[in-house]
């Protein structure tokens, strides 16, 4: 991987972002009537093509974004200035980007398999590749029915125990590869997985009410393995396979360990063969690419998961290469800033067109809103600017008959990311190519009325053609016109497979980066989820004996 020439020589003291002549500059780009509605910009028939960057398949299309070439221009200044191509040199380069706990964040060296002269080093590229030959072998291992349960069958059913970054990623990916989970082997079906993350029994029972004891492999997923929630379901899973005849001595046959923190593994008598590490480095929402990602290989194969990995990496050379505003993860992060920092958006919507992206947003959520919703900046002095967006959303097809209603006649100003998928060779039903039709025409049509709204005058125009008297315009068009000028971006797949998969979830992270760069916090650390855990412990104490 070749990191672009070396980058200026850093600043050594913090400047506040807003004390950025780019800063000052795109403030006054955004005062009302500096850039037109998005009704008139878009009379502009060139402008798709030129607001759209691709990458192996994956389109970026922002022409539905209020920016106009002078913005991007203040953009990009704003990206130099913030030092964007010194920090992503650090970040890949394992400097202690995450400064408060002085470590790096090495998610990129987890997919850099093959790299010549990594940009980490070799120690840690021997490291990655050594625990990801492990996750393969216990996968092999598992596809040849070599492992089995107490009761001698060969396990069929996989239930990971894990809550945040240790569940959202790998089930993203399970999800969104549903139909890769067969292939040419002999066995009549990969693993089952099935995932567990709330504390809540009946979310447990939910699961382990339909599942056979003697072909159940627990997967125990947590960077730290002192995670409360995680600990008791792994606890309340024991108690199940013994209460169905599992010796104590066989319980470990159904006990899987992802951790960063093997040793506390080990102590609670997980077999050394099935603990699986990753690194302190490793932020827990970076995790998926680690052995974090052992259910995703478990249940789409080995090969599928290192497509997973490739994608990723595909993304990280166009990130660490591609020209400013040709940077699908840099234009994603800039719009970003434009759209909560000078549009003053309080909130970012993900609206996915694609059953199986139903984990995608929950995935941002903790991905965006644990790294970039923090109120200090890198030198510890109180932001000076509005940080992380609040990242909400869903699949756009059930939404447009939830909460549509507010985003197109509301008070709120907010931002769209629309996710969809231009063919899906796997469904096997036979209306599939009408589904997906469906799914195109309603995410091109949601993002263009969001965009270019209807005005009052279009609106009497449109009940007088349906036949409507005056009277009845006159009551109603108030009501039924809409102001559009909501911003969207649309990221088309070509497909959706574990290589654009990779590349989706790795622009993700990479947006996420570029955002803390600009905003001058820390995106890897998470101070904020610590209070509460504490006072859930003082408040246990009395119960305590
Ligand atoms: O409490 C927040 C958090 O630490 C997340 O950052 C993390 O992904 C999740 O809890 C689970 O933590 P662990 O993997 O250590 O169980």
């Amino acid at each position: 991987m070749t990191l672009s020439k070396s980058p200026p020589a850093p600043s050594k003291s913090f400047t506040s972002p807003r004390a950025l002549q780019a800063w000052e500059k795109l403030e006054r780009l955004a005062l009302p009537g500096a850039v037109e509605h998005l009704r008139e910009l878009l009379t502009d028939s060139q402008r798709s093509q030129a607001m759209s960057a691709k990458l192996h398949g994956l389109e970026l299309d922002f022409s539905h974004q209020r920016v106009t070439p002078e913005v991007l221009s203040a953009l990009a200044e704003l990206g130099q200035a913030s030092n964007l191509n010194l920090h992503i040199h650090s970040l890949f380069g394992g400097e202690r980007v995450n400064v408060t706990e002085q470590r790096a964040a090495l998610h990129v060296a987890l997919r850099g398999q093959g790299i010549q002269n990594p940009p980490w080093g070799e120690a840690i590229q021997l490291q990655v590749a050594t625990e990801l030959e492990r996750i393969c072998n216990f996968v092999t291992r598992f596809e040849s029915d070599q492992l089995l349960g107490f009761g001698g069958e060969p396990f069929t059913d996989v239930v990971n125990l894990g809550i945040g970054g240790s569940a959202l990623g790998p089930l993203t990916c399970v999800q969104a590869l549903e139909g890769f989970n067969q292939d040419s082997l002999a066995k009549a079906q990969r693993a089952r997985v099935h995932f567990v993350s709330n504390v809540d029994a009946w979310s447990l029972w939910q699961t382990l009410k339909s599942l056979n004891p003697r072909t159940t492999l627990f997967i125990v997923q947590s960077k730290t393995f002192t995670t409360q929630e995680t600990t008791l379901l792994a606890q309340s899973a024991q108690r199940w396979l013994q209460d169905h005849g599992c010796p104590l001595e066989s319980l470990p046959l159904h006990m899987v360990a992802v951790t960063a923190r093997a040793d506390l593994a080990l102590t609670q008598g997980f077999l050394p063969d099935q603990t699986f590490h990753f690194w302190d480095w490793v932020g827990g929402r970076y995790s998926v690419w680690s052995a974090i990602g052992l259910p995703v290989a478990l249940a789409v194969g080995n090969e599928n998961f290192k497509r997973l990995l490739a994608g990723a990496r595909a993304m990280d050379e166009h990130f660490v290469s591609a020209p400013i505003l040709q940077n699908i993860p840099i234009l994603m992060g800039l719009l970003g800033v434009w759209n909560r920092n000078f549009l003053q958006a309080p909130t970012h919507h993900i609206a996915t067109y694609a059953y199986r992206l139903r984990g995608l947003t929950p995935y941002i959520q903790q991905l965006d809103m644990e790294s970039n919703g923090k109120g200090t900046h890198v030198n510890g002095s109180p932001v000076q600017v509005q940080t992380a967006p609040i990242v909400w959303g869903g699949l756009g097809i059930d939404g447009q008959h939830a909460y549509f209603q507010l985003i197109h006649q509301g008070e709120h100003l907010l931002a769209v990311d629309f996710i969809g998928v231009r063919q899906d060779p796997s469904c096997p039903l036979p209306l599939a190519k009408e589904h997906m039709q469906c799914l195109h025409l309603s995410m091109m049509a949601q993002a263009h009325a969001m965009a270019v709204g209807r005005d009052e005058l279009h609106t009497r125009q449109e009940m007088q053609s349906n036949g409507l008297n005056g009277e009845a315009i006159d009551a109603l068009a108030p009501h039924r016109s809409f102001k559009g000028n909501t911003p969207s971006s649309s990221l088309w797949l070509e497909e959706l497979d574990a290589f654009s998969l990779g590349m989706l979830m790795a622009l993700y992270e990479h947006k996420t980066f570029v955002q803390a760069t600009i905003w001058g916090i820390n995106p890897f650390d998470q101070w904020g989820v610590e209070l509460g855990k504490t006072m859930a412990n003082q408040l246990a104490m009395p119960l305590k004996p």
